[in-house]
């Protein structure tokens, strides 16, 4: 039986094939002889699992991991029970998946090696100026639990003071749309390691993501396309005794004077890899942890 089997969000043009943005992915699965399997997630989504798996095709014995899109929880575990009555384990269960994705269910195992977070369910801007009072007077970051609308950014992103959260709120809250996850998320803005400027506008600035598996570090690079130096950051091996999930990402920032901090956890099946970590060295990680050479 072989060890692993993968399964990637179905290509909306092409639903027998993953979505381009797992195409790399789905070559090195190829090269080590990994089976890889389709699900059409907006179908799943809308509860209509007959399209879902029309071209999933035989269930693989082995155990699955997902590489996808974010889910909510409760998507997650509609899939997974998909999967149950077909005869196949997602090695991620929906309890680990929450606690991996959700901030207030990660950030007390992080808390220790990062800086203060406040929070509140929901959306409600009084709710939110309330609570970031004990951040003091801003400015503040914002996100849901579990992204930001970085891409808009400061839009949705940054408060400069309380009088700004509502707005920045709504921005968030628009721009997140039915993928809005749980409620608000309120952090002091640091200033972090600027390394470069990107090309499309903002900053690159030193940031690393590692992944775990199976209690074991299998990646640790550079966020984006410029990097600091990754073997020089703490290690963060504690982190699997303390993050209650197989499979989980941790994203580490760099601040101006040169403190790393944790910034936040992720489910390992849907953090995007970043550029310099190759597939390759991905899936040969994880092999060697279900079956060491
Ligand atoms: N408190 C903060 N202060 C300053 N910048 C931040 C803060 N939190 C996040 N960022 C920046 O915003 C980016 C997006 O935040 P992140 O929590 O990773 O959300 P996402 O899941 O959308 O990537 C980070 O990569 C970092 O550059
Ligand atoms: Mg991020």
């Amino acid at each position: 039986m072989r060890a692993l089997s993968v399964l990637f969000p179905a290509f909306c043009h092409g639903l027998r094939e993953p979505d381009p943005e797992f195409q790399r992915e789905a070559e090195a699965l190829e090269n080590l002889g990994i089976p890889w399997h389709v699900v059409n997630i907006s179908a799943l989504n809308s509860g209509d699992l007959a399209s879902a798996f029309r071209y999933f095709g035989e269930a693989p014995l082995s155990p699955m991991i997902y590489r996808g899109w974010i889910l909510h929880p409760e998507e997650f575990t509609a899939l997974h029970e998909a999967l149950l009555q077909r005869g196949c384990q997602l090695l991620t269960s929906p309890a680990a998946y929450r606690c991996a994705l959700l901030f207030p269910e990660f950030f007390p195992a992080i808390a220790d090696y990062s800086f203060p977070a406040v929070w509140i369910t929901g959306k409600d801007p009084n709710q939110a100026i309330k609570i970031a009072r004990q951040l003091g007077s801003g400015p503040y970051f914002i996100k849901d639990f579990a992204k930001s609308a970085k891409e808009i950014w400061p839009n949705g992103c940054v408060a400069t003071n309380e009088q700004e959260l509502p707005t920045a709120i709504q921005a968030l809250v628009e721009y997140r749309g039915d993928r809005f996850e749980g409620g608000i998320v309120i952090r002091p803005l640091i200033r972090l390691r600027c390394l470069d400027q990107n090309p499309f506008g903002g900053k690159i600035f030193e940031e690393y993501r590692l992944f775990f598996f199976q209690g074991r570090l299998i990646s640790k690079t550079a966020y984006d396309r410029v990097s600091g130096d990754a073997a020089a950051l703490p290690d963060y091996g504690f982190l699997s005794q303390r993050i209650h999930s197989t499979f989980f990402s941790a994203d580490v920032v760099m601040t101006e004077s040169g403190q790393p901090y944790l910034l936040k956890a992720g489910d390992g099946g849907s953090s995007a890899l970043p550029p310099y970590a190759s597939p390759m060295d991905f899936y040969k990680a994880i092999l060697n942890v279900l079956a060491p050479a």
